[in-house]
């Protein structure tokens, strides 16, 4: 080709226009990513690489709908101020009509808007800035500065938002609408609000992705409670700094005695601009292996190197042990044997409803463990982060559940409706908030889900378990089953899941592995026994309430109460004797989730209104035990009991049934004043002694003996009329930081010193200093006064009043008067 000279001149300016702007480009490339370098440190110091602050704090709230909330401009000076975590349902009246129905626990639901205005972390457009929720009930929408982040409807899961390019120098609001007026949506009370903890995170644009590090680890060799680890450290790292960065990857890891395990320090990476996934082999000889009994947890701390500058720094918590099914003998926790004595709980804290509070849930937990409870399933959700903080403490096994319905709905407005588009994320989502988690041993994809009756249930089970999977190959995959036809369930024909969970029917575990050859094996749910704490009613059978499917329930008593000599069940159920009776009786039975360690609000079965809690629970909802609790303590510990019931109360002359739960002794002998009324020892499977005695006031006492050796003594007198109070704290002395919780028991006695068991005195409740009343309650189940009051009345004799602190160290003192009784007060310490 020939060029003639205009074309030629045009030829070589525009290769030299090509070359200049070339090395334009290139300079400012080099000027970018310097500036971009600075940017990413954020002129770092090592220790505030990342900060991760608590945003409860400085709320307005409004009850109803106010779309123009998340303007900016929106005056809310009238709208309430509030800490977080905040429940409004709690907060609200019992009423029948209220669109939750008594099965939701009859308060109020509706919709709600939060605003807050906050100062934009320090040097907020160089880093990125992430406003995490733990959970929102439900159906969130969040608007920071007028600029819409998203919605979440699943109102157990946990999420975040990347905030960074919408803040704005000084002042920022952010607003979050709640709505939880399509009713009914739950089987159970969900509260309403954002009624888990809030946080703001900063890092810097090279960071570790949120939930971004996942420690799994293998052991072998395993030798008492030591064994040899490997681990796999995968950090996920995010770069928006817009250019391809080069950094090392440091990971430490401390023992549980805080010393340094292992330092290892990756070689330089290359980080694209989508992020990267580093994995780290680690290898530790006599690893301290967490187990319930010592739940020893190893720290590691990750650290993005950039320069020899720590850009990012974060510390994730993990165990090492090693958990295994066996479809001939169970379970097993680092090689030893050990059955899975659990308890299913709703996430609900009693007369603090759904509003998370830490010490709310250690109290129920430090409750089940001292009953011999050694797992939790987190009935029918993902719960709290701090929940399986505590689990993972505490030495509690998990089963973590995602859902309680998937595309087929159990009420009109539940998480079917959002199953379609967001299962994938939620599920997602539990898995990756909480792998690291050494407490779960199972991931369940779901409660008695009703696609296990069509075939739909096949292509949804092998996506959920796919998605586990991929995130966590580590954990067996269960779901929680009622179909006992393997061919007709469509769960179990999808061939995925790794055990059989199977929900009641405990009279089928005998031919588990005749009829399952080979199928590891786990009763997810069992028992359903209803029971009011304190109300004794026998009967010449075991009674079933309702009685079936189709009878209407008429046979209920005018106290609204289920008696608590365990002898009634939902129909679907047994009582609790039943059940344990045949878990103890096969190896291959992992074990059970008994329905339900505690009382939660709604599903009040078998009553109608004004019963708005259930009856299930083994524990009040107050968390006064009830006389099964002893039952399970007797089985499930080490511990020596003896427990009597009931209490000494009666008509003369009534024949009453007397019944000890026991061990540590070869027999029982009862006595009632100072009469032997004979020797009772448990026979065959029993799990009690029992006794049927003409009542005569005084003490009826019993005394348990091994080889005719004394262990314990139990007594129950007869109680006078209501004559004084008395007060006990389960704590003393708690932390002044606003969320500190003091339970105090409030017991009717008379003038000698005894329980009254009938008693249902009315008690005022008046507090001076350093403290509120966060709630009362006194487990009764169709009891209608508020939880937010500084009154109760007694049920059966007790009452509770939670106090919490304030931010202000001090005391706090409760003063309970009631009429007629010796006022009682009790000071609590609050320090710093
Ligand atoms: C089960 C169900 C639980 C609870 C229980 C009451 O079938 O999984 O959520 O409803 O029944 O007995």
């Amino acid at each position: 080709m020939k060029l003639n000279q205009a074309s030629y001149k045009i030829f070589i300016l525009t290769l030299l226009t090509f070359f200049a702007s070339r090395h334009c480009e290139a300079r400012s490339n080099l000027i970018r990513k310097d500036r971009l370098l600075q940017v990413a440190q954020g002129q770092l110091r090592n220790d505030d690489a990342r900060s991760r602050t608590n945003f409860n704090k400085n709320w307005k709230f409004f009850l109803g709908d106010e779309p123009k909330a998340k303007n900016v401009n929106f005056n809310d000076a009238k709208w309430r101020k509030l800490t977080l975590p905040h429940d409004w349902s709690i907060e609200g009246r019992f009423d029948e009509k209220n669109p939750a129905k008594p099965e939701g626990g009859g308060l109020p639901t509706g919709i709600g808007w939060y605003r807050k205005e906050f100062i934009a972390p320090a040097n907020f457009k160089n880093r990125l800035i992430n406003i995490e929720f733990d959970g929102v009930y439900k159906n969130s929408e969040v608007w920071v500065n007028g600029q819409y982040l998203g919605k979440r409807p699943y109102g157990y899961i946990s999420f975040a938002y990347e905030i960074s390019k919408f803040l704005k120098e000084g002042k920022n609001i952010i607003a979050v609408k709640v709505d939880n007026s399509a009713q009914p949506d739950s089987r159970w009370y969900s509260g309403s609000g954002i009624y888990r903890n809030v946080w703001l995170t900063s890092t810097a644009k090279i960071a570790i992705e949120h939930w971004g590090t996942n420690v799994e680890s293998t052991v072998v060799d395993i030798e008492k409670a030591t064994g040899t680890a490997m681990l796999s450290i995968h950090n996920r790292l995010k770069n928006a700094s817009g250019l391809p960065q080069a950094v090392n990857i440091v990971n430490t890891i401390l023992d549980p005695e805080g010393k340094l395990v292992v330092k290892k320090e990756s070689p330089q990476v290359n980080i694209d601009t989508i992020g990267r996934s580093i994995l780290a082999d680690v290898h530790i000889s006599k690893a301290m292996l967490w187990s319930v009994d010592e739940p020893k947890q190893y720290k590691l701390i990750t650290e993005i190197v950039q320069n020899k500058v720590v850009i990012d720094k974060k510390e994730t918590l993990f165990g090492i042990r090693d958990a295994r099914f066996d479809a001939k003998y169970g379970f097993y926790l680092n090689d030893q044997h050990l059955k899975i004595q659990g308890v299913c709980l709703h996430h609900d804290l009693g007369a603090l409803g759904a509003a998370v509070n830490v010490r709310a849930m250690e109290r129920q937990l430090e409750i089940m463990k001292a009953m011999g409870v050694n797992a939790i399933r987190t009935a029918h959700n993902p719960p709290a982060p701090e929940f399986l903080d505590l689990c993972d403490k505490m030495g509690f096994l998990v089963m973590d559940e995602a859902f309680d319905m998937w595309a087929k709905k159990k009420t009109k407005n539940d998480y079917h409706l959002n199953f379609p588009e967001w299962h994938k994320r939620d599920l997602e989502d539990m898995i990756k908030r909480d792998r690291n988690h050494p407490s779960i041993i199972l991931w369940s994809i779901g409660n008695e889900i009703r696609e296990q009756f069509d075939s739909t249930g096949i292509a949804i089970t092998k996506e959920l378990v796919g998605i586990v999977k991929n995130l966590d190959k580590s954990r067996p995959v269960i779901s929680a089953l009622t179909e006992t036809d393997a061919k007709k369930n469509f769960i179990y024909q999808a061939n995925a899941l790794d055990i059989y969970g199977l929900n009641y029917n405990h009279k089928l575990y005998k031919d588990f592995p005749k009829n399952y050859p080979g199928v590891k094996f786990l009763a997810t749910e069992t028992t359903s026994a209803l029971e009011t704490r304190g109300f004794y009613d026998t009967a010449d059978s075991i009674r079933r309430w309702p009685r079936d499917g189709k009878t209407k329930f008429t046979e209920g008593n005018k106290e609204w109460s289920a008696s608590a000599y365990d002898n009634v069940s939902a129909y679907w159920g047994s009582t609790h004797e039943e059940t344990l009776k045949e878990v103890k009786k096969y190896n291959y039975v992992s074990g059970i989730f008994v329905w339900t360690g505690f009382d939660y609000l709604g599903e009040p079965l078998p009553y109608p209104w004004p019963a708005r809690s259930s009856y299930f629970g083994i524990v009040d909802l107050a968390g006064f035990p009830k006389d099964s609790y002893y039952l399970y303590q007797s089985e499930w510990t080490n511990k020596p009991v003896l427990h009597l019931l009931p209490h000494w109360n009666w008509t003369k002359g009534k024949s009453v049934e007397v019944w000890a739960y026991y061990n540590h002794a070869d027999e029982v002998e009862l006595y009632l004043n100072g009469k032997s009324l004979g020797k009772k020892s448990k026979q065959g499977d029993d799990l009690h002694v029992q006794w049927n005695v003409n009542y005569e006031s005084g003490t009826l006492k019993a005394v348990s003996r091994k080889n005719g050796k004394e262990i314990l003594i139990s007594e129950v007198k007869t109680a006078g009329a209501p004559a004084k109070i008395e007060l006990f704290a389960d704590r003393k002395n708690i932390k002044a930081d606003g969320t500190d919780l003091s339970y105090v028991t409030v017991r009717v006695l008379d003038k000698d010193g005894n329980l009254v068991p009938n008693a249902d005195n009315l008690v005022n409740f008046k507090i001076e200093g350093n403290g509120v009343i966060a709630g009362v309650d006194n487990g009764f189940q169709a009891s209608l006064e508020p939880f937010k009051a500084n009154y109760r009345k007694a049920f059966h004799g007790l009452c509770l009043a939670i106090l919490q602190s304030t931010e202000k160290a001090g005391t706090v003192k409760l003063t309970a008067t009631s009429n007629g009784l010796v006022t009682s007060s009790i000071t609590i310490n609050t320090g710093k």
